[in-house]
């Protein structure tokens, strides 16, 4: 199984960005512990951030023929960017949205999610422990509909 792990914006400063939202993890430590959970969960990872909304597109598109399934966090991009909702809907994958922060209990234009709705969900909140809890309910997503 083939996972897509993307990150968009400011996501690459990680580690010395607004600890008290985002936790003191960089994305090199968070995609390290993603590696072990995927080899428990038996699925390869294929890396991308970017801090442009259309390199992400660009990924998406060429990537998802050869994909089972998308773990994103968007970054501010969650909030406002249509571009990306599309690129989801046409690479036909399960998504699972993941942030650090909890986006709901935070300023109101961040608790708007435009790419929730073409999401089998959203963990949000957990820190670093969301993109691993993404992961296994991701793949726990795309296994059962296997077995269907
Ligand atoms: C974030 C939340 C977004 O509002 C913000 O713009 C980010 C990170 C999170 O992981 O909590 O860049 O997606």
């Amino acid at each position: 199984m083939r996972i897509l792990v993307i990150n968009g914006p400011n996501l690459n400063v990680l580690g010395r960005r607004e600890a008290e939202h985002y936790g003191v993890d960089t994305l090199e430590t968070i995609e390290r512990t993603l590696i072990e959970k995927g080899e428990e969960l038996g699925c390869e990872l294929i890396f991308f951030q970017s801090n442009h909304e259309g390199g992400i597109i660009d990924f998406i598109q060429e990537e998802a023929g050869r994909a089972d399934g998308i773990l994103i966090n968007p970054g501010a991009l969650t909030h406002y960017s249509y571009s990306l909702h599309d690129a989801l809907v046409d690479s036909g994958l399960p998504t699972v949205e993941v942030h650090l922060s909890n986006i709901h209990a935070r300023e109101n234009w961040r608790q708007t999610s435009v790419i929730a709705g073409v999401t089998i969900g959203q963990i949000t909140g957990f820190k670093a422990q969301s993109y691993s809890l993404g992961l296994e309910a991701l793949v726990n997503h795309i296994r059962s509909q296997k077995e269907k």
